[in-house]
């Protein structure tokens, strides 16, 4: 089973961010050598592209949010309904990419995760639900990711389809196919399609 599968390959590469084609993996894949950052979007830390990721809730209740390896701002980020959060790409300065947490509670324990990693012109990004309980109200509510760019996939998990989260716990089946340039700027939707509960 996909799910199966999913699972697996997500075990084994760890909960952290993995918004990156496996051959680019920096974040603690043991074949990769971590010192070998010569990449010129890594010696930056703030973005150099237009785009960036806008988080809307749309649920009925408070979301807490962390963008995790963004240097210029990790702090808890709190957004009631009705409130969007707002990052343009940012770097991760050691190495890997940007993990954004959302948690319905004010800690990290239950967490859906939006993760990308800025590469030159592409930013590359997947949905993980690795560390999110099966009963999340995430899933619950339904999510979404859309964009300005029509060459940029989405990804749409309607109110209560559990399998749908599961599918976008890590899109392996060919990661690049959630490469988009990265003057995309993208929406991420909590409880889009569901009524507030
Ligand atoms: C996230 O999930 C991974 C893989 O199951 C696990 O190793 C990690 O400890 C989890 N992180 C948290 C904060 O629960
Ligand atoms: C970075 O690139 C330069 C020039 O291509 C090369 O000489 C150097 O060995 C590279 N460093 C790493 C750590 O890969
Ligand atoms: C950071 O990005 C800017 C804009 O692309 C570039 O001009 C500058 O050289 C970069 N800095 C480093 C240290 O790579
Ligand atoms: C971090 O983000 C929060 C919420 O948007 C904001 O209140 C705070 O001022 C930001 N801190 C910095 C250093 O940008
Ligand atoms: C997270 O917060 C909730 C609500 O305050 C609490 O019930 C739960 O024990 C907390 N979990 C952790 C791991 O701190
Ligand atoms: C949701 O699932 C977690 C385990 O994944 C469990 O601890 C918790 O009690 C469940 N909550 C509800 C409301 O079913
Ligand atoms: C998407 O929005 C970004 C940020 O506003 C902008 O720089 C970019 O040109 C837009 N892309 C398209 C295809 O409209």
């Amino acid at each position: 089973m996909h799910f199966t599968t999913a699972l697996g390959l997500a075990a084994a590469f760890s909960g952290v961010t993995s918004a990156l084609p496996a051959t680019q993996r920096r974040d603690g894949g043991s074949d990769n050598n971590p010192s070998g950052s010569n990449s010129t979007s890594n010696s930056n830390s703030t973005s150099n592209s237009n785009g960036g990721i806008d988080i809307t809730n749309n649920m009925g209740h408070t979301i807490y949010l962390w963008s995790v390896g963004n240097s210029a701002n990790n702090s808890m980020v709190t957004l009631d309904p009705g409130d969007r959060y707002s990052e343009s790409w940012q770097v991760n300065t050691a190495g890997g990419g940007i993990s954004v947490k959302m948690a319905t509670q004010p800690n990290q324990s239950d967490v859906l995760q939006y993760e990308y990693t800025l590469e030159g012109d592409t930013i590359y990004w997947d949905l993980s639900c690795i560390n999110m309980s099966d009963n999340s109200t995430f899933t619950t509510a339904g999510f979404d990711v859309s964009s300005n760019n029509t060459d940029c996939p989405s990804a749409n998990c309607a109110p209560g389809d559990s399998s749908c989260a599961a599918a976008y716990l890590y899109p392996t089946d060919d990661q690049a196919t959630h490469g988009c340039h990265a003057s995309t700027q993208m929406a991420l939707n909590l409880g889009s399609s569901a009524p507030s509960s």
